[in-house]
């Protein structure tokens, strides 16, 4: 069930996204491109599913979060061509194919990200048929989360050598790196359906669990994953002397670890009167996934 889930709502996002980046004969094409390059055609596309379960769970029962749902891809998309730069990560693979600076150069991968995240505000204002209140609060929402508190944040603790730093310095990396960004799509979506304050605040602490067990688990495969399914290099953390919790604690302890978090965020949606099935689905599939 969950694969055709995700097949199924991949199509549709895929289509949305296509229409969004579209070229438009201008000049400067050659970064759409680039955007169009980096984000269609690959992807789990979790966050925008995320998104979308959260707001039906919620009570949202049209396609009106779609657009929001696409500008959350679009700036996890930027995240990951920066997060590829050879002064970041410098990995050549991305979603099966070489990274956006492998083929378009450094340049253009730079622009691609700072088109991708300033298009997705722009994006996500165009929500239509839900109020201007709710949209405007989850853009806040998106705003912070993929700022200095919260997705950046992480980014820049990961560029600091880490080495010496106490395990919960590596735990608060992965709560803003990657849990912000997981945390924001849960919440946007109940934020989106008019849910009340307590609803928002259980889907962020269901995000921000996935999230660090989503993280601890991308670390484990960056370890002992194989790169032809991940889409991307393994290696990338010990060629760049990252020192990851998956490392440090071992492999078999974080896998425990990870399912300690799912099960956690299982708990949470019991806060939830509608049907959290699927929500269920995605976090066990995100837990035992291999790409
Ligand atoms: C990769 O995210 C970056 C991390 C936060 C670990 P995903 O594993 O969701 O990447 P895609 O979107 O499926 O390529
Ligand atoms: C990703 O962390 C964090 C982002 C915000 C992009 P990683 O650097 O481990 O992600 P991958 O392994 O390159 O996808
Ligand atoms: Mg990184
Ligand atoms: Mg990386
Ligand atoms: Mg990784």
């Amino acid at each position: 069930m969950i694969d055709t889930l995700l097949k199924d709502y991949g199509i549709k996002l895929e289509s949305r996204l296509d229409i969004l980046l579209s070229e438009n004969g201008q000049l400067y094409d050659e970064v759409v491109r680039a955007c169009r390059y980096s984000v269609l055609g690959g992807g789990k596309r979790i966050r925008p599913i995320l998104l979308l379960e959260f707001y039906k769970l919620c009570g949202g029962d049209d396609d009106c979060a779609y657009n929001f749902a696409c500008a959350l891809e679009m700036i996890h998309s930027y995240s990951l061509v920066h997060d590829d730069l050879p002064c970041m990560d410098n990995d050549d693979m991305r979603r099966g194919k070489p990274s956006c600076h492998k083929q378009f150069g450094e340049c253009t991968a730079l622009l691609c990200g700072d088109s991708l995240l300033t298009e997705a505000f722009s994006v996500a204002s165009k929500t239509l048929g839900i109020p201007s209140e709710r949209v405007v609060r989850a853009i806040t929402h998106l705003a912070s989360s993929a700022g200095v508190a919260g997705m950046i944040g992480g980014q820049v603790i990961d560029m600091c050598d880490n080495t010496e730093s106490d395990d919960d310095v590596l735990f608060e990396m992965y709560r803003l790196k990657t849990g912000a960004l997981l945390k924001t799509a849960c919440a946007i979506g109940a934020i989106l359906a008019g849910a009340d304050d307590e609803q928002i605040a259980a889907a962020e602490s269901f995000g921000e669990k996935v999230g660090v067990a989503f993280q601890i688990i991308d670390d484990i495969l960056d370890f002992q994953g194989d790169s032809k399914t991940l889409g991307k290099p393994v290696g990338s953390d010990e060629k760049n002397n990252k020192d990851t919790i998956a490392v440090r604690l071992g492999l078999e302890y974080c896998r425990e670890l990870a399912k300690k978090y799912t099960d956690e965020a299982y708990e949470i949606l019991s806060n939830f009167d509608g049907d959290t099935t699927v929500l269920k689905e995605l976090a066990t599939y995100l837990l035992e996934r291999n790409y």
